[in-house]
């Protein structure tokens, strides 16, 4: 069985990498020359836990081979499996000129028949588009199937998230094609849910949406508990234990962000607007999160006055742990205000820092511990719950910092411990920690 991937970002890299470790043959195939040749050599491009270990193997055994001749990859594959990017246009609708780019780049090198399998993330009728578009593109001896075949695995746990799925969804008008399809996922043993095509579109942004609806519910339920004292990690945990509604998605913290919450949510806006429905739950979502990233930084504001000048540390970058994705990570957008309010910005993330440096470059002081991020610094937020920030031990805020000043966007830390170490520690939808060298001059 040949198979291959077109894109090797997160999801196409990893799908590539599991289905050489079930045992097929995979070719990956990218635009990006760079990055073919870093991964033919075993590097892995991006931070995924155990992916580079699993690339090597994979590639050892000889399963395995990366590619920048899109007509070598393709042209005599059995599955191709789509994963290019479907980014954020400018008005919120999702981007699909890399996709149809590739289905060119594709259907001009067919020569066999073959089963186009979408990947990547696409507004409901874009299959059908694909299709249409494939037959005139290719010769009318071939036959060639598209089907949906969305992608749920979590960036920081691919692997395990590929090999462990609550399910895999196969979307297609044709039986024989979905069943086709839903083989070459046996030997990952996991759940299959076959729909028709436009199903499978939704299920995907319907998901994500939900999801995002949960973290803006709880966001906005933490902001309630600032005003009436409650304290929302009593109230998250109260509520999840109700089986109804699940504990997981309910860490109040200061918004999503990544690659697929804030694109898709609104590219799924844009698809209601097409069809004119007013999803009015869905806008709230969108408009809550964006005031949740502001949160931190107003409340600096508020609380200091003028950040010009302030030594302030920003720990984390990425839009969550265990990853170096930053796209659309609230760290992002504060340190793009503190440099506005001319602050003096170090950051400190253990594995995002190089793609910080690519979008912030001089303008920052990236620090390769938190130690050495904090150190003399007037202010610190917290933007990602990574375990070297969770774990710090509270007392070398003191250590390091004059009159800590902690707004914690991720509430990493027990209340009563940053009572005990003295800080002023505000974290959301809890009470704000003020120490008493402090309470006078913060107005308290
Ligand atoms: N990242 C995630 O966690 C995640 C999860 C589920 C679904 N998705 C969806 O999967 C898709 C891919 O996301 P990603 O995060 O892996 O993207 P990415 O940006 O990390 O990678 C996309 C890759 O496609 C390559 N590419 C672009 N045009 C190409 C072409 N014409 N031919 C071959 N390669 C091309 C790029 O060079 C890049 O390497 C998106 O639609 C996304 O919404 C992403």
């Amino acid at each position: 069985m040949e198979v291959t991937v077109v894109g090797t970002g997160y999801v196409g890299l990893v799908t590539g990498v599991c289905f050489a470790e079930v045992g097929y043959n995979v070719t990956c195939f990218d635009i990006d020359e760079n990055k073919i040749n870093t991964l033919s050599e075993g590097k892995c491009p991006i931070y995924e836990p155990g992916l580079e270990e699993m690339l090597q193997k994979n590639l050892k055994e000889g399963r395995l081979h990366f590619s920048a001749d899109s007509k070598s990859a393709c042209a005599r594959a059995d599955f191709i499996f789509v994963a290019v990017g479907t980014p954020e246009n400018e008005d919120g609708s999702a981007n699909l000129d890399y996709l149809d780019a590739a289905i060119a780049e594709i259907g001009a090198n067919l020569v066999n028949d073959t089963m186009l399998v979408i990947k990547s993330t696409v507004p409901v009728g874009t299959n059908e588009r694909i299709f249409q578009k494939l037959q005139q593109i290719i010769s009318s001896r071939l036959n060639v199937k598209v089907v949906s075949n969305p992608e749920f695995l979590r960036e920081g746990s691919g692997i395990l998230d590929t090999f462990h799925a609550d399910r895999i969804v196969i979307g297609a008008d044709d039986r024989e094609a979905g069943g086709a399809v839903a083989k070459i996922y046996e030997p990952f043993g996991l759940p299959i849910l076959q729909t028709d095509i436009r199903s499978a579109e939704l299920i995907k942004y319907a998901s994500n949406a939900f999801l995002a609806t949960k973290i803006s519910f709880i966001n906005e339920v933490a902001n309630l508990c600032e005003h009436t004292g409650a304290n929302i990690e009593d109230v998250a945990k109260g509520m999840g234990m109700d089986q109804r509604i699940g504990s997981q998605f309910l860490k109040a913290g200061i918004g999503y962000g990544g690659s697929c919450f804030p694109k898709d949510t609104k590219a799924l806006e844009k698809l209601t607007d097409y069809y004119q429905y007013d999803f009015k739950i869905l806008r709230s979502v969108i408009e809550v999160n964006s005031r949740q990233k502001q949160q931190l930084f107003h409340k600096a504001k508020e609380m200091l006055g003028s950040l010009k000048g302030k030594r302030t540390a920003v720990l984390g970058l990425a839009f969550k742990p265990h990853t170096d994705d930053i796209r659309e990570a609230p760290a992002i957008e504060l340190i793009a205000q503190l440099l506005e309010e001319n602050a003096d910005v170090s950051v400190f993330d253990p594995a995002a820092s190089e793609k910080g440096k690519v979008l912030f470059g001089s303008q920052l002081y990236y620090a390769d511990n938190v130690d050495a991020a904090i150190k003399g610094a007037e202010v610190v937020f917290i933007m990602t719950e990574w375990p070297q920030i969770v774990q710090y031990e509270l007392q070398k805020f003191n250590l390091f910092m004059r009159d800590p000043v902690i707004f914690d966007g991720r509430n990493c830390y027990d209340l009563d411990m940053a009572e005990k170490a003295g800080l002023t520690y505000i974290s959301v939808g809890r009470k704000a920690i003020i120490a008493s060298h402090h309470s006078e001059s913060l107005g308290r």
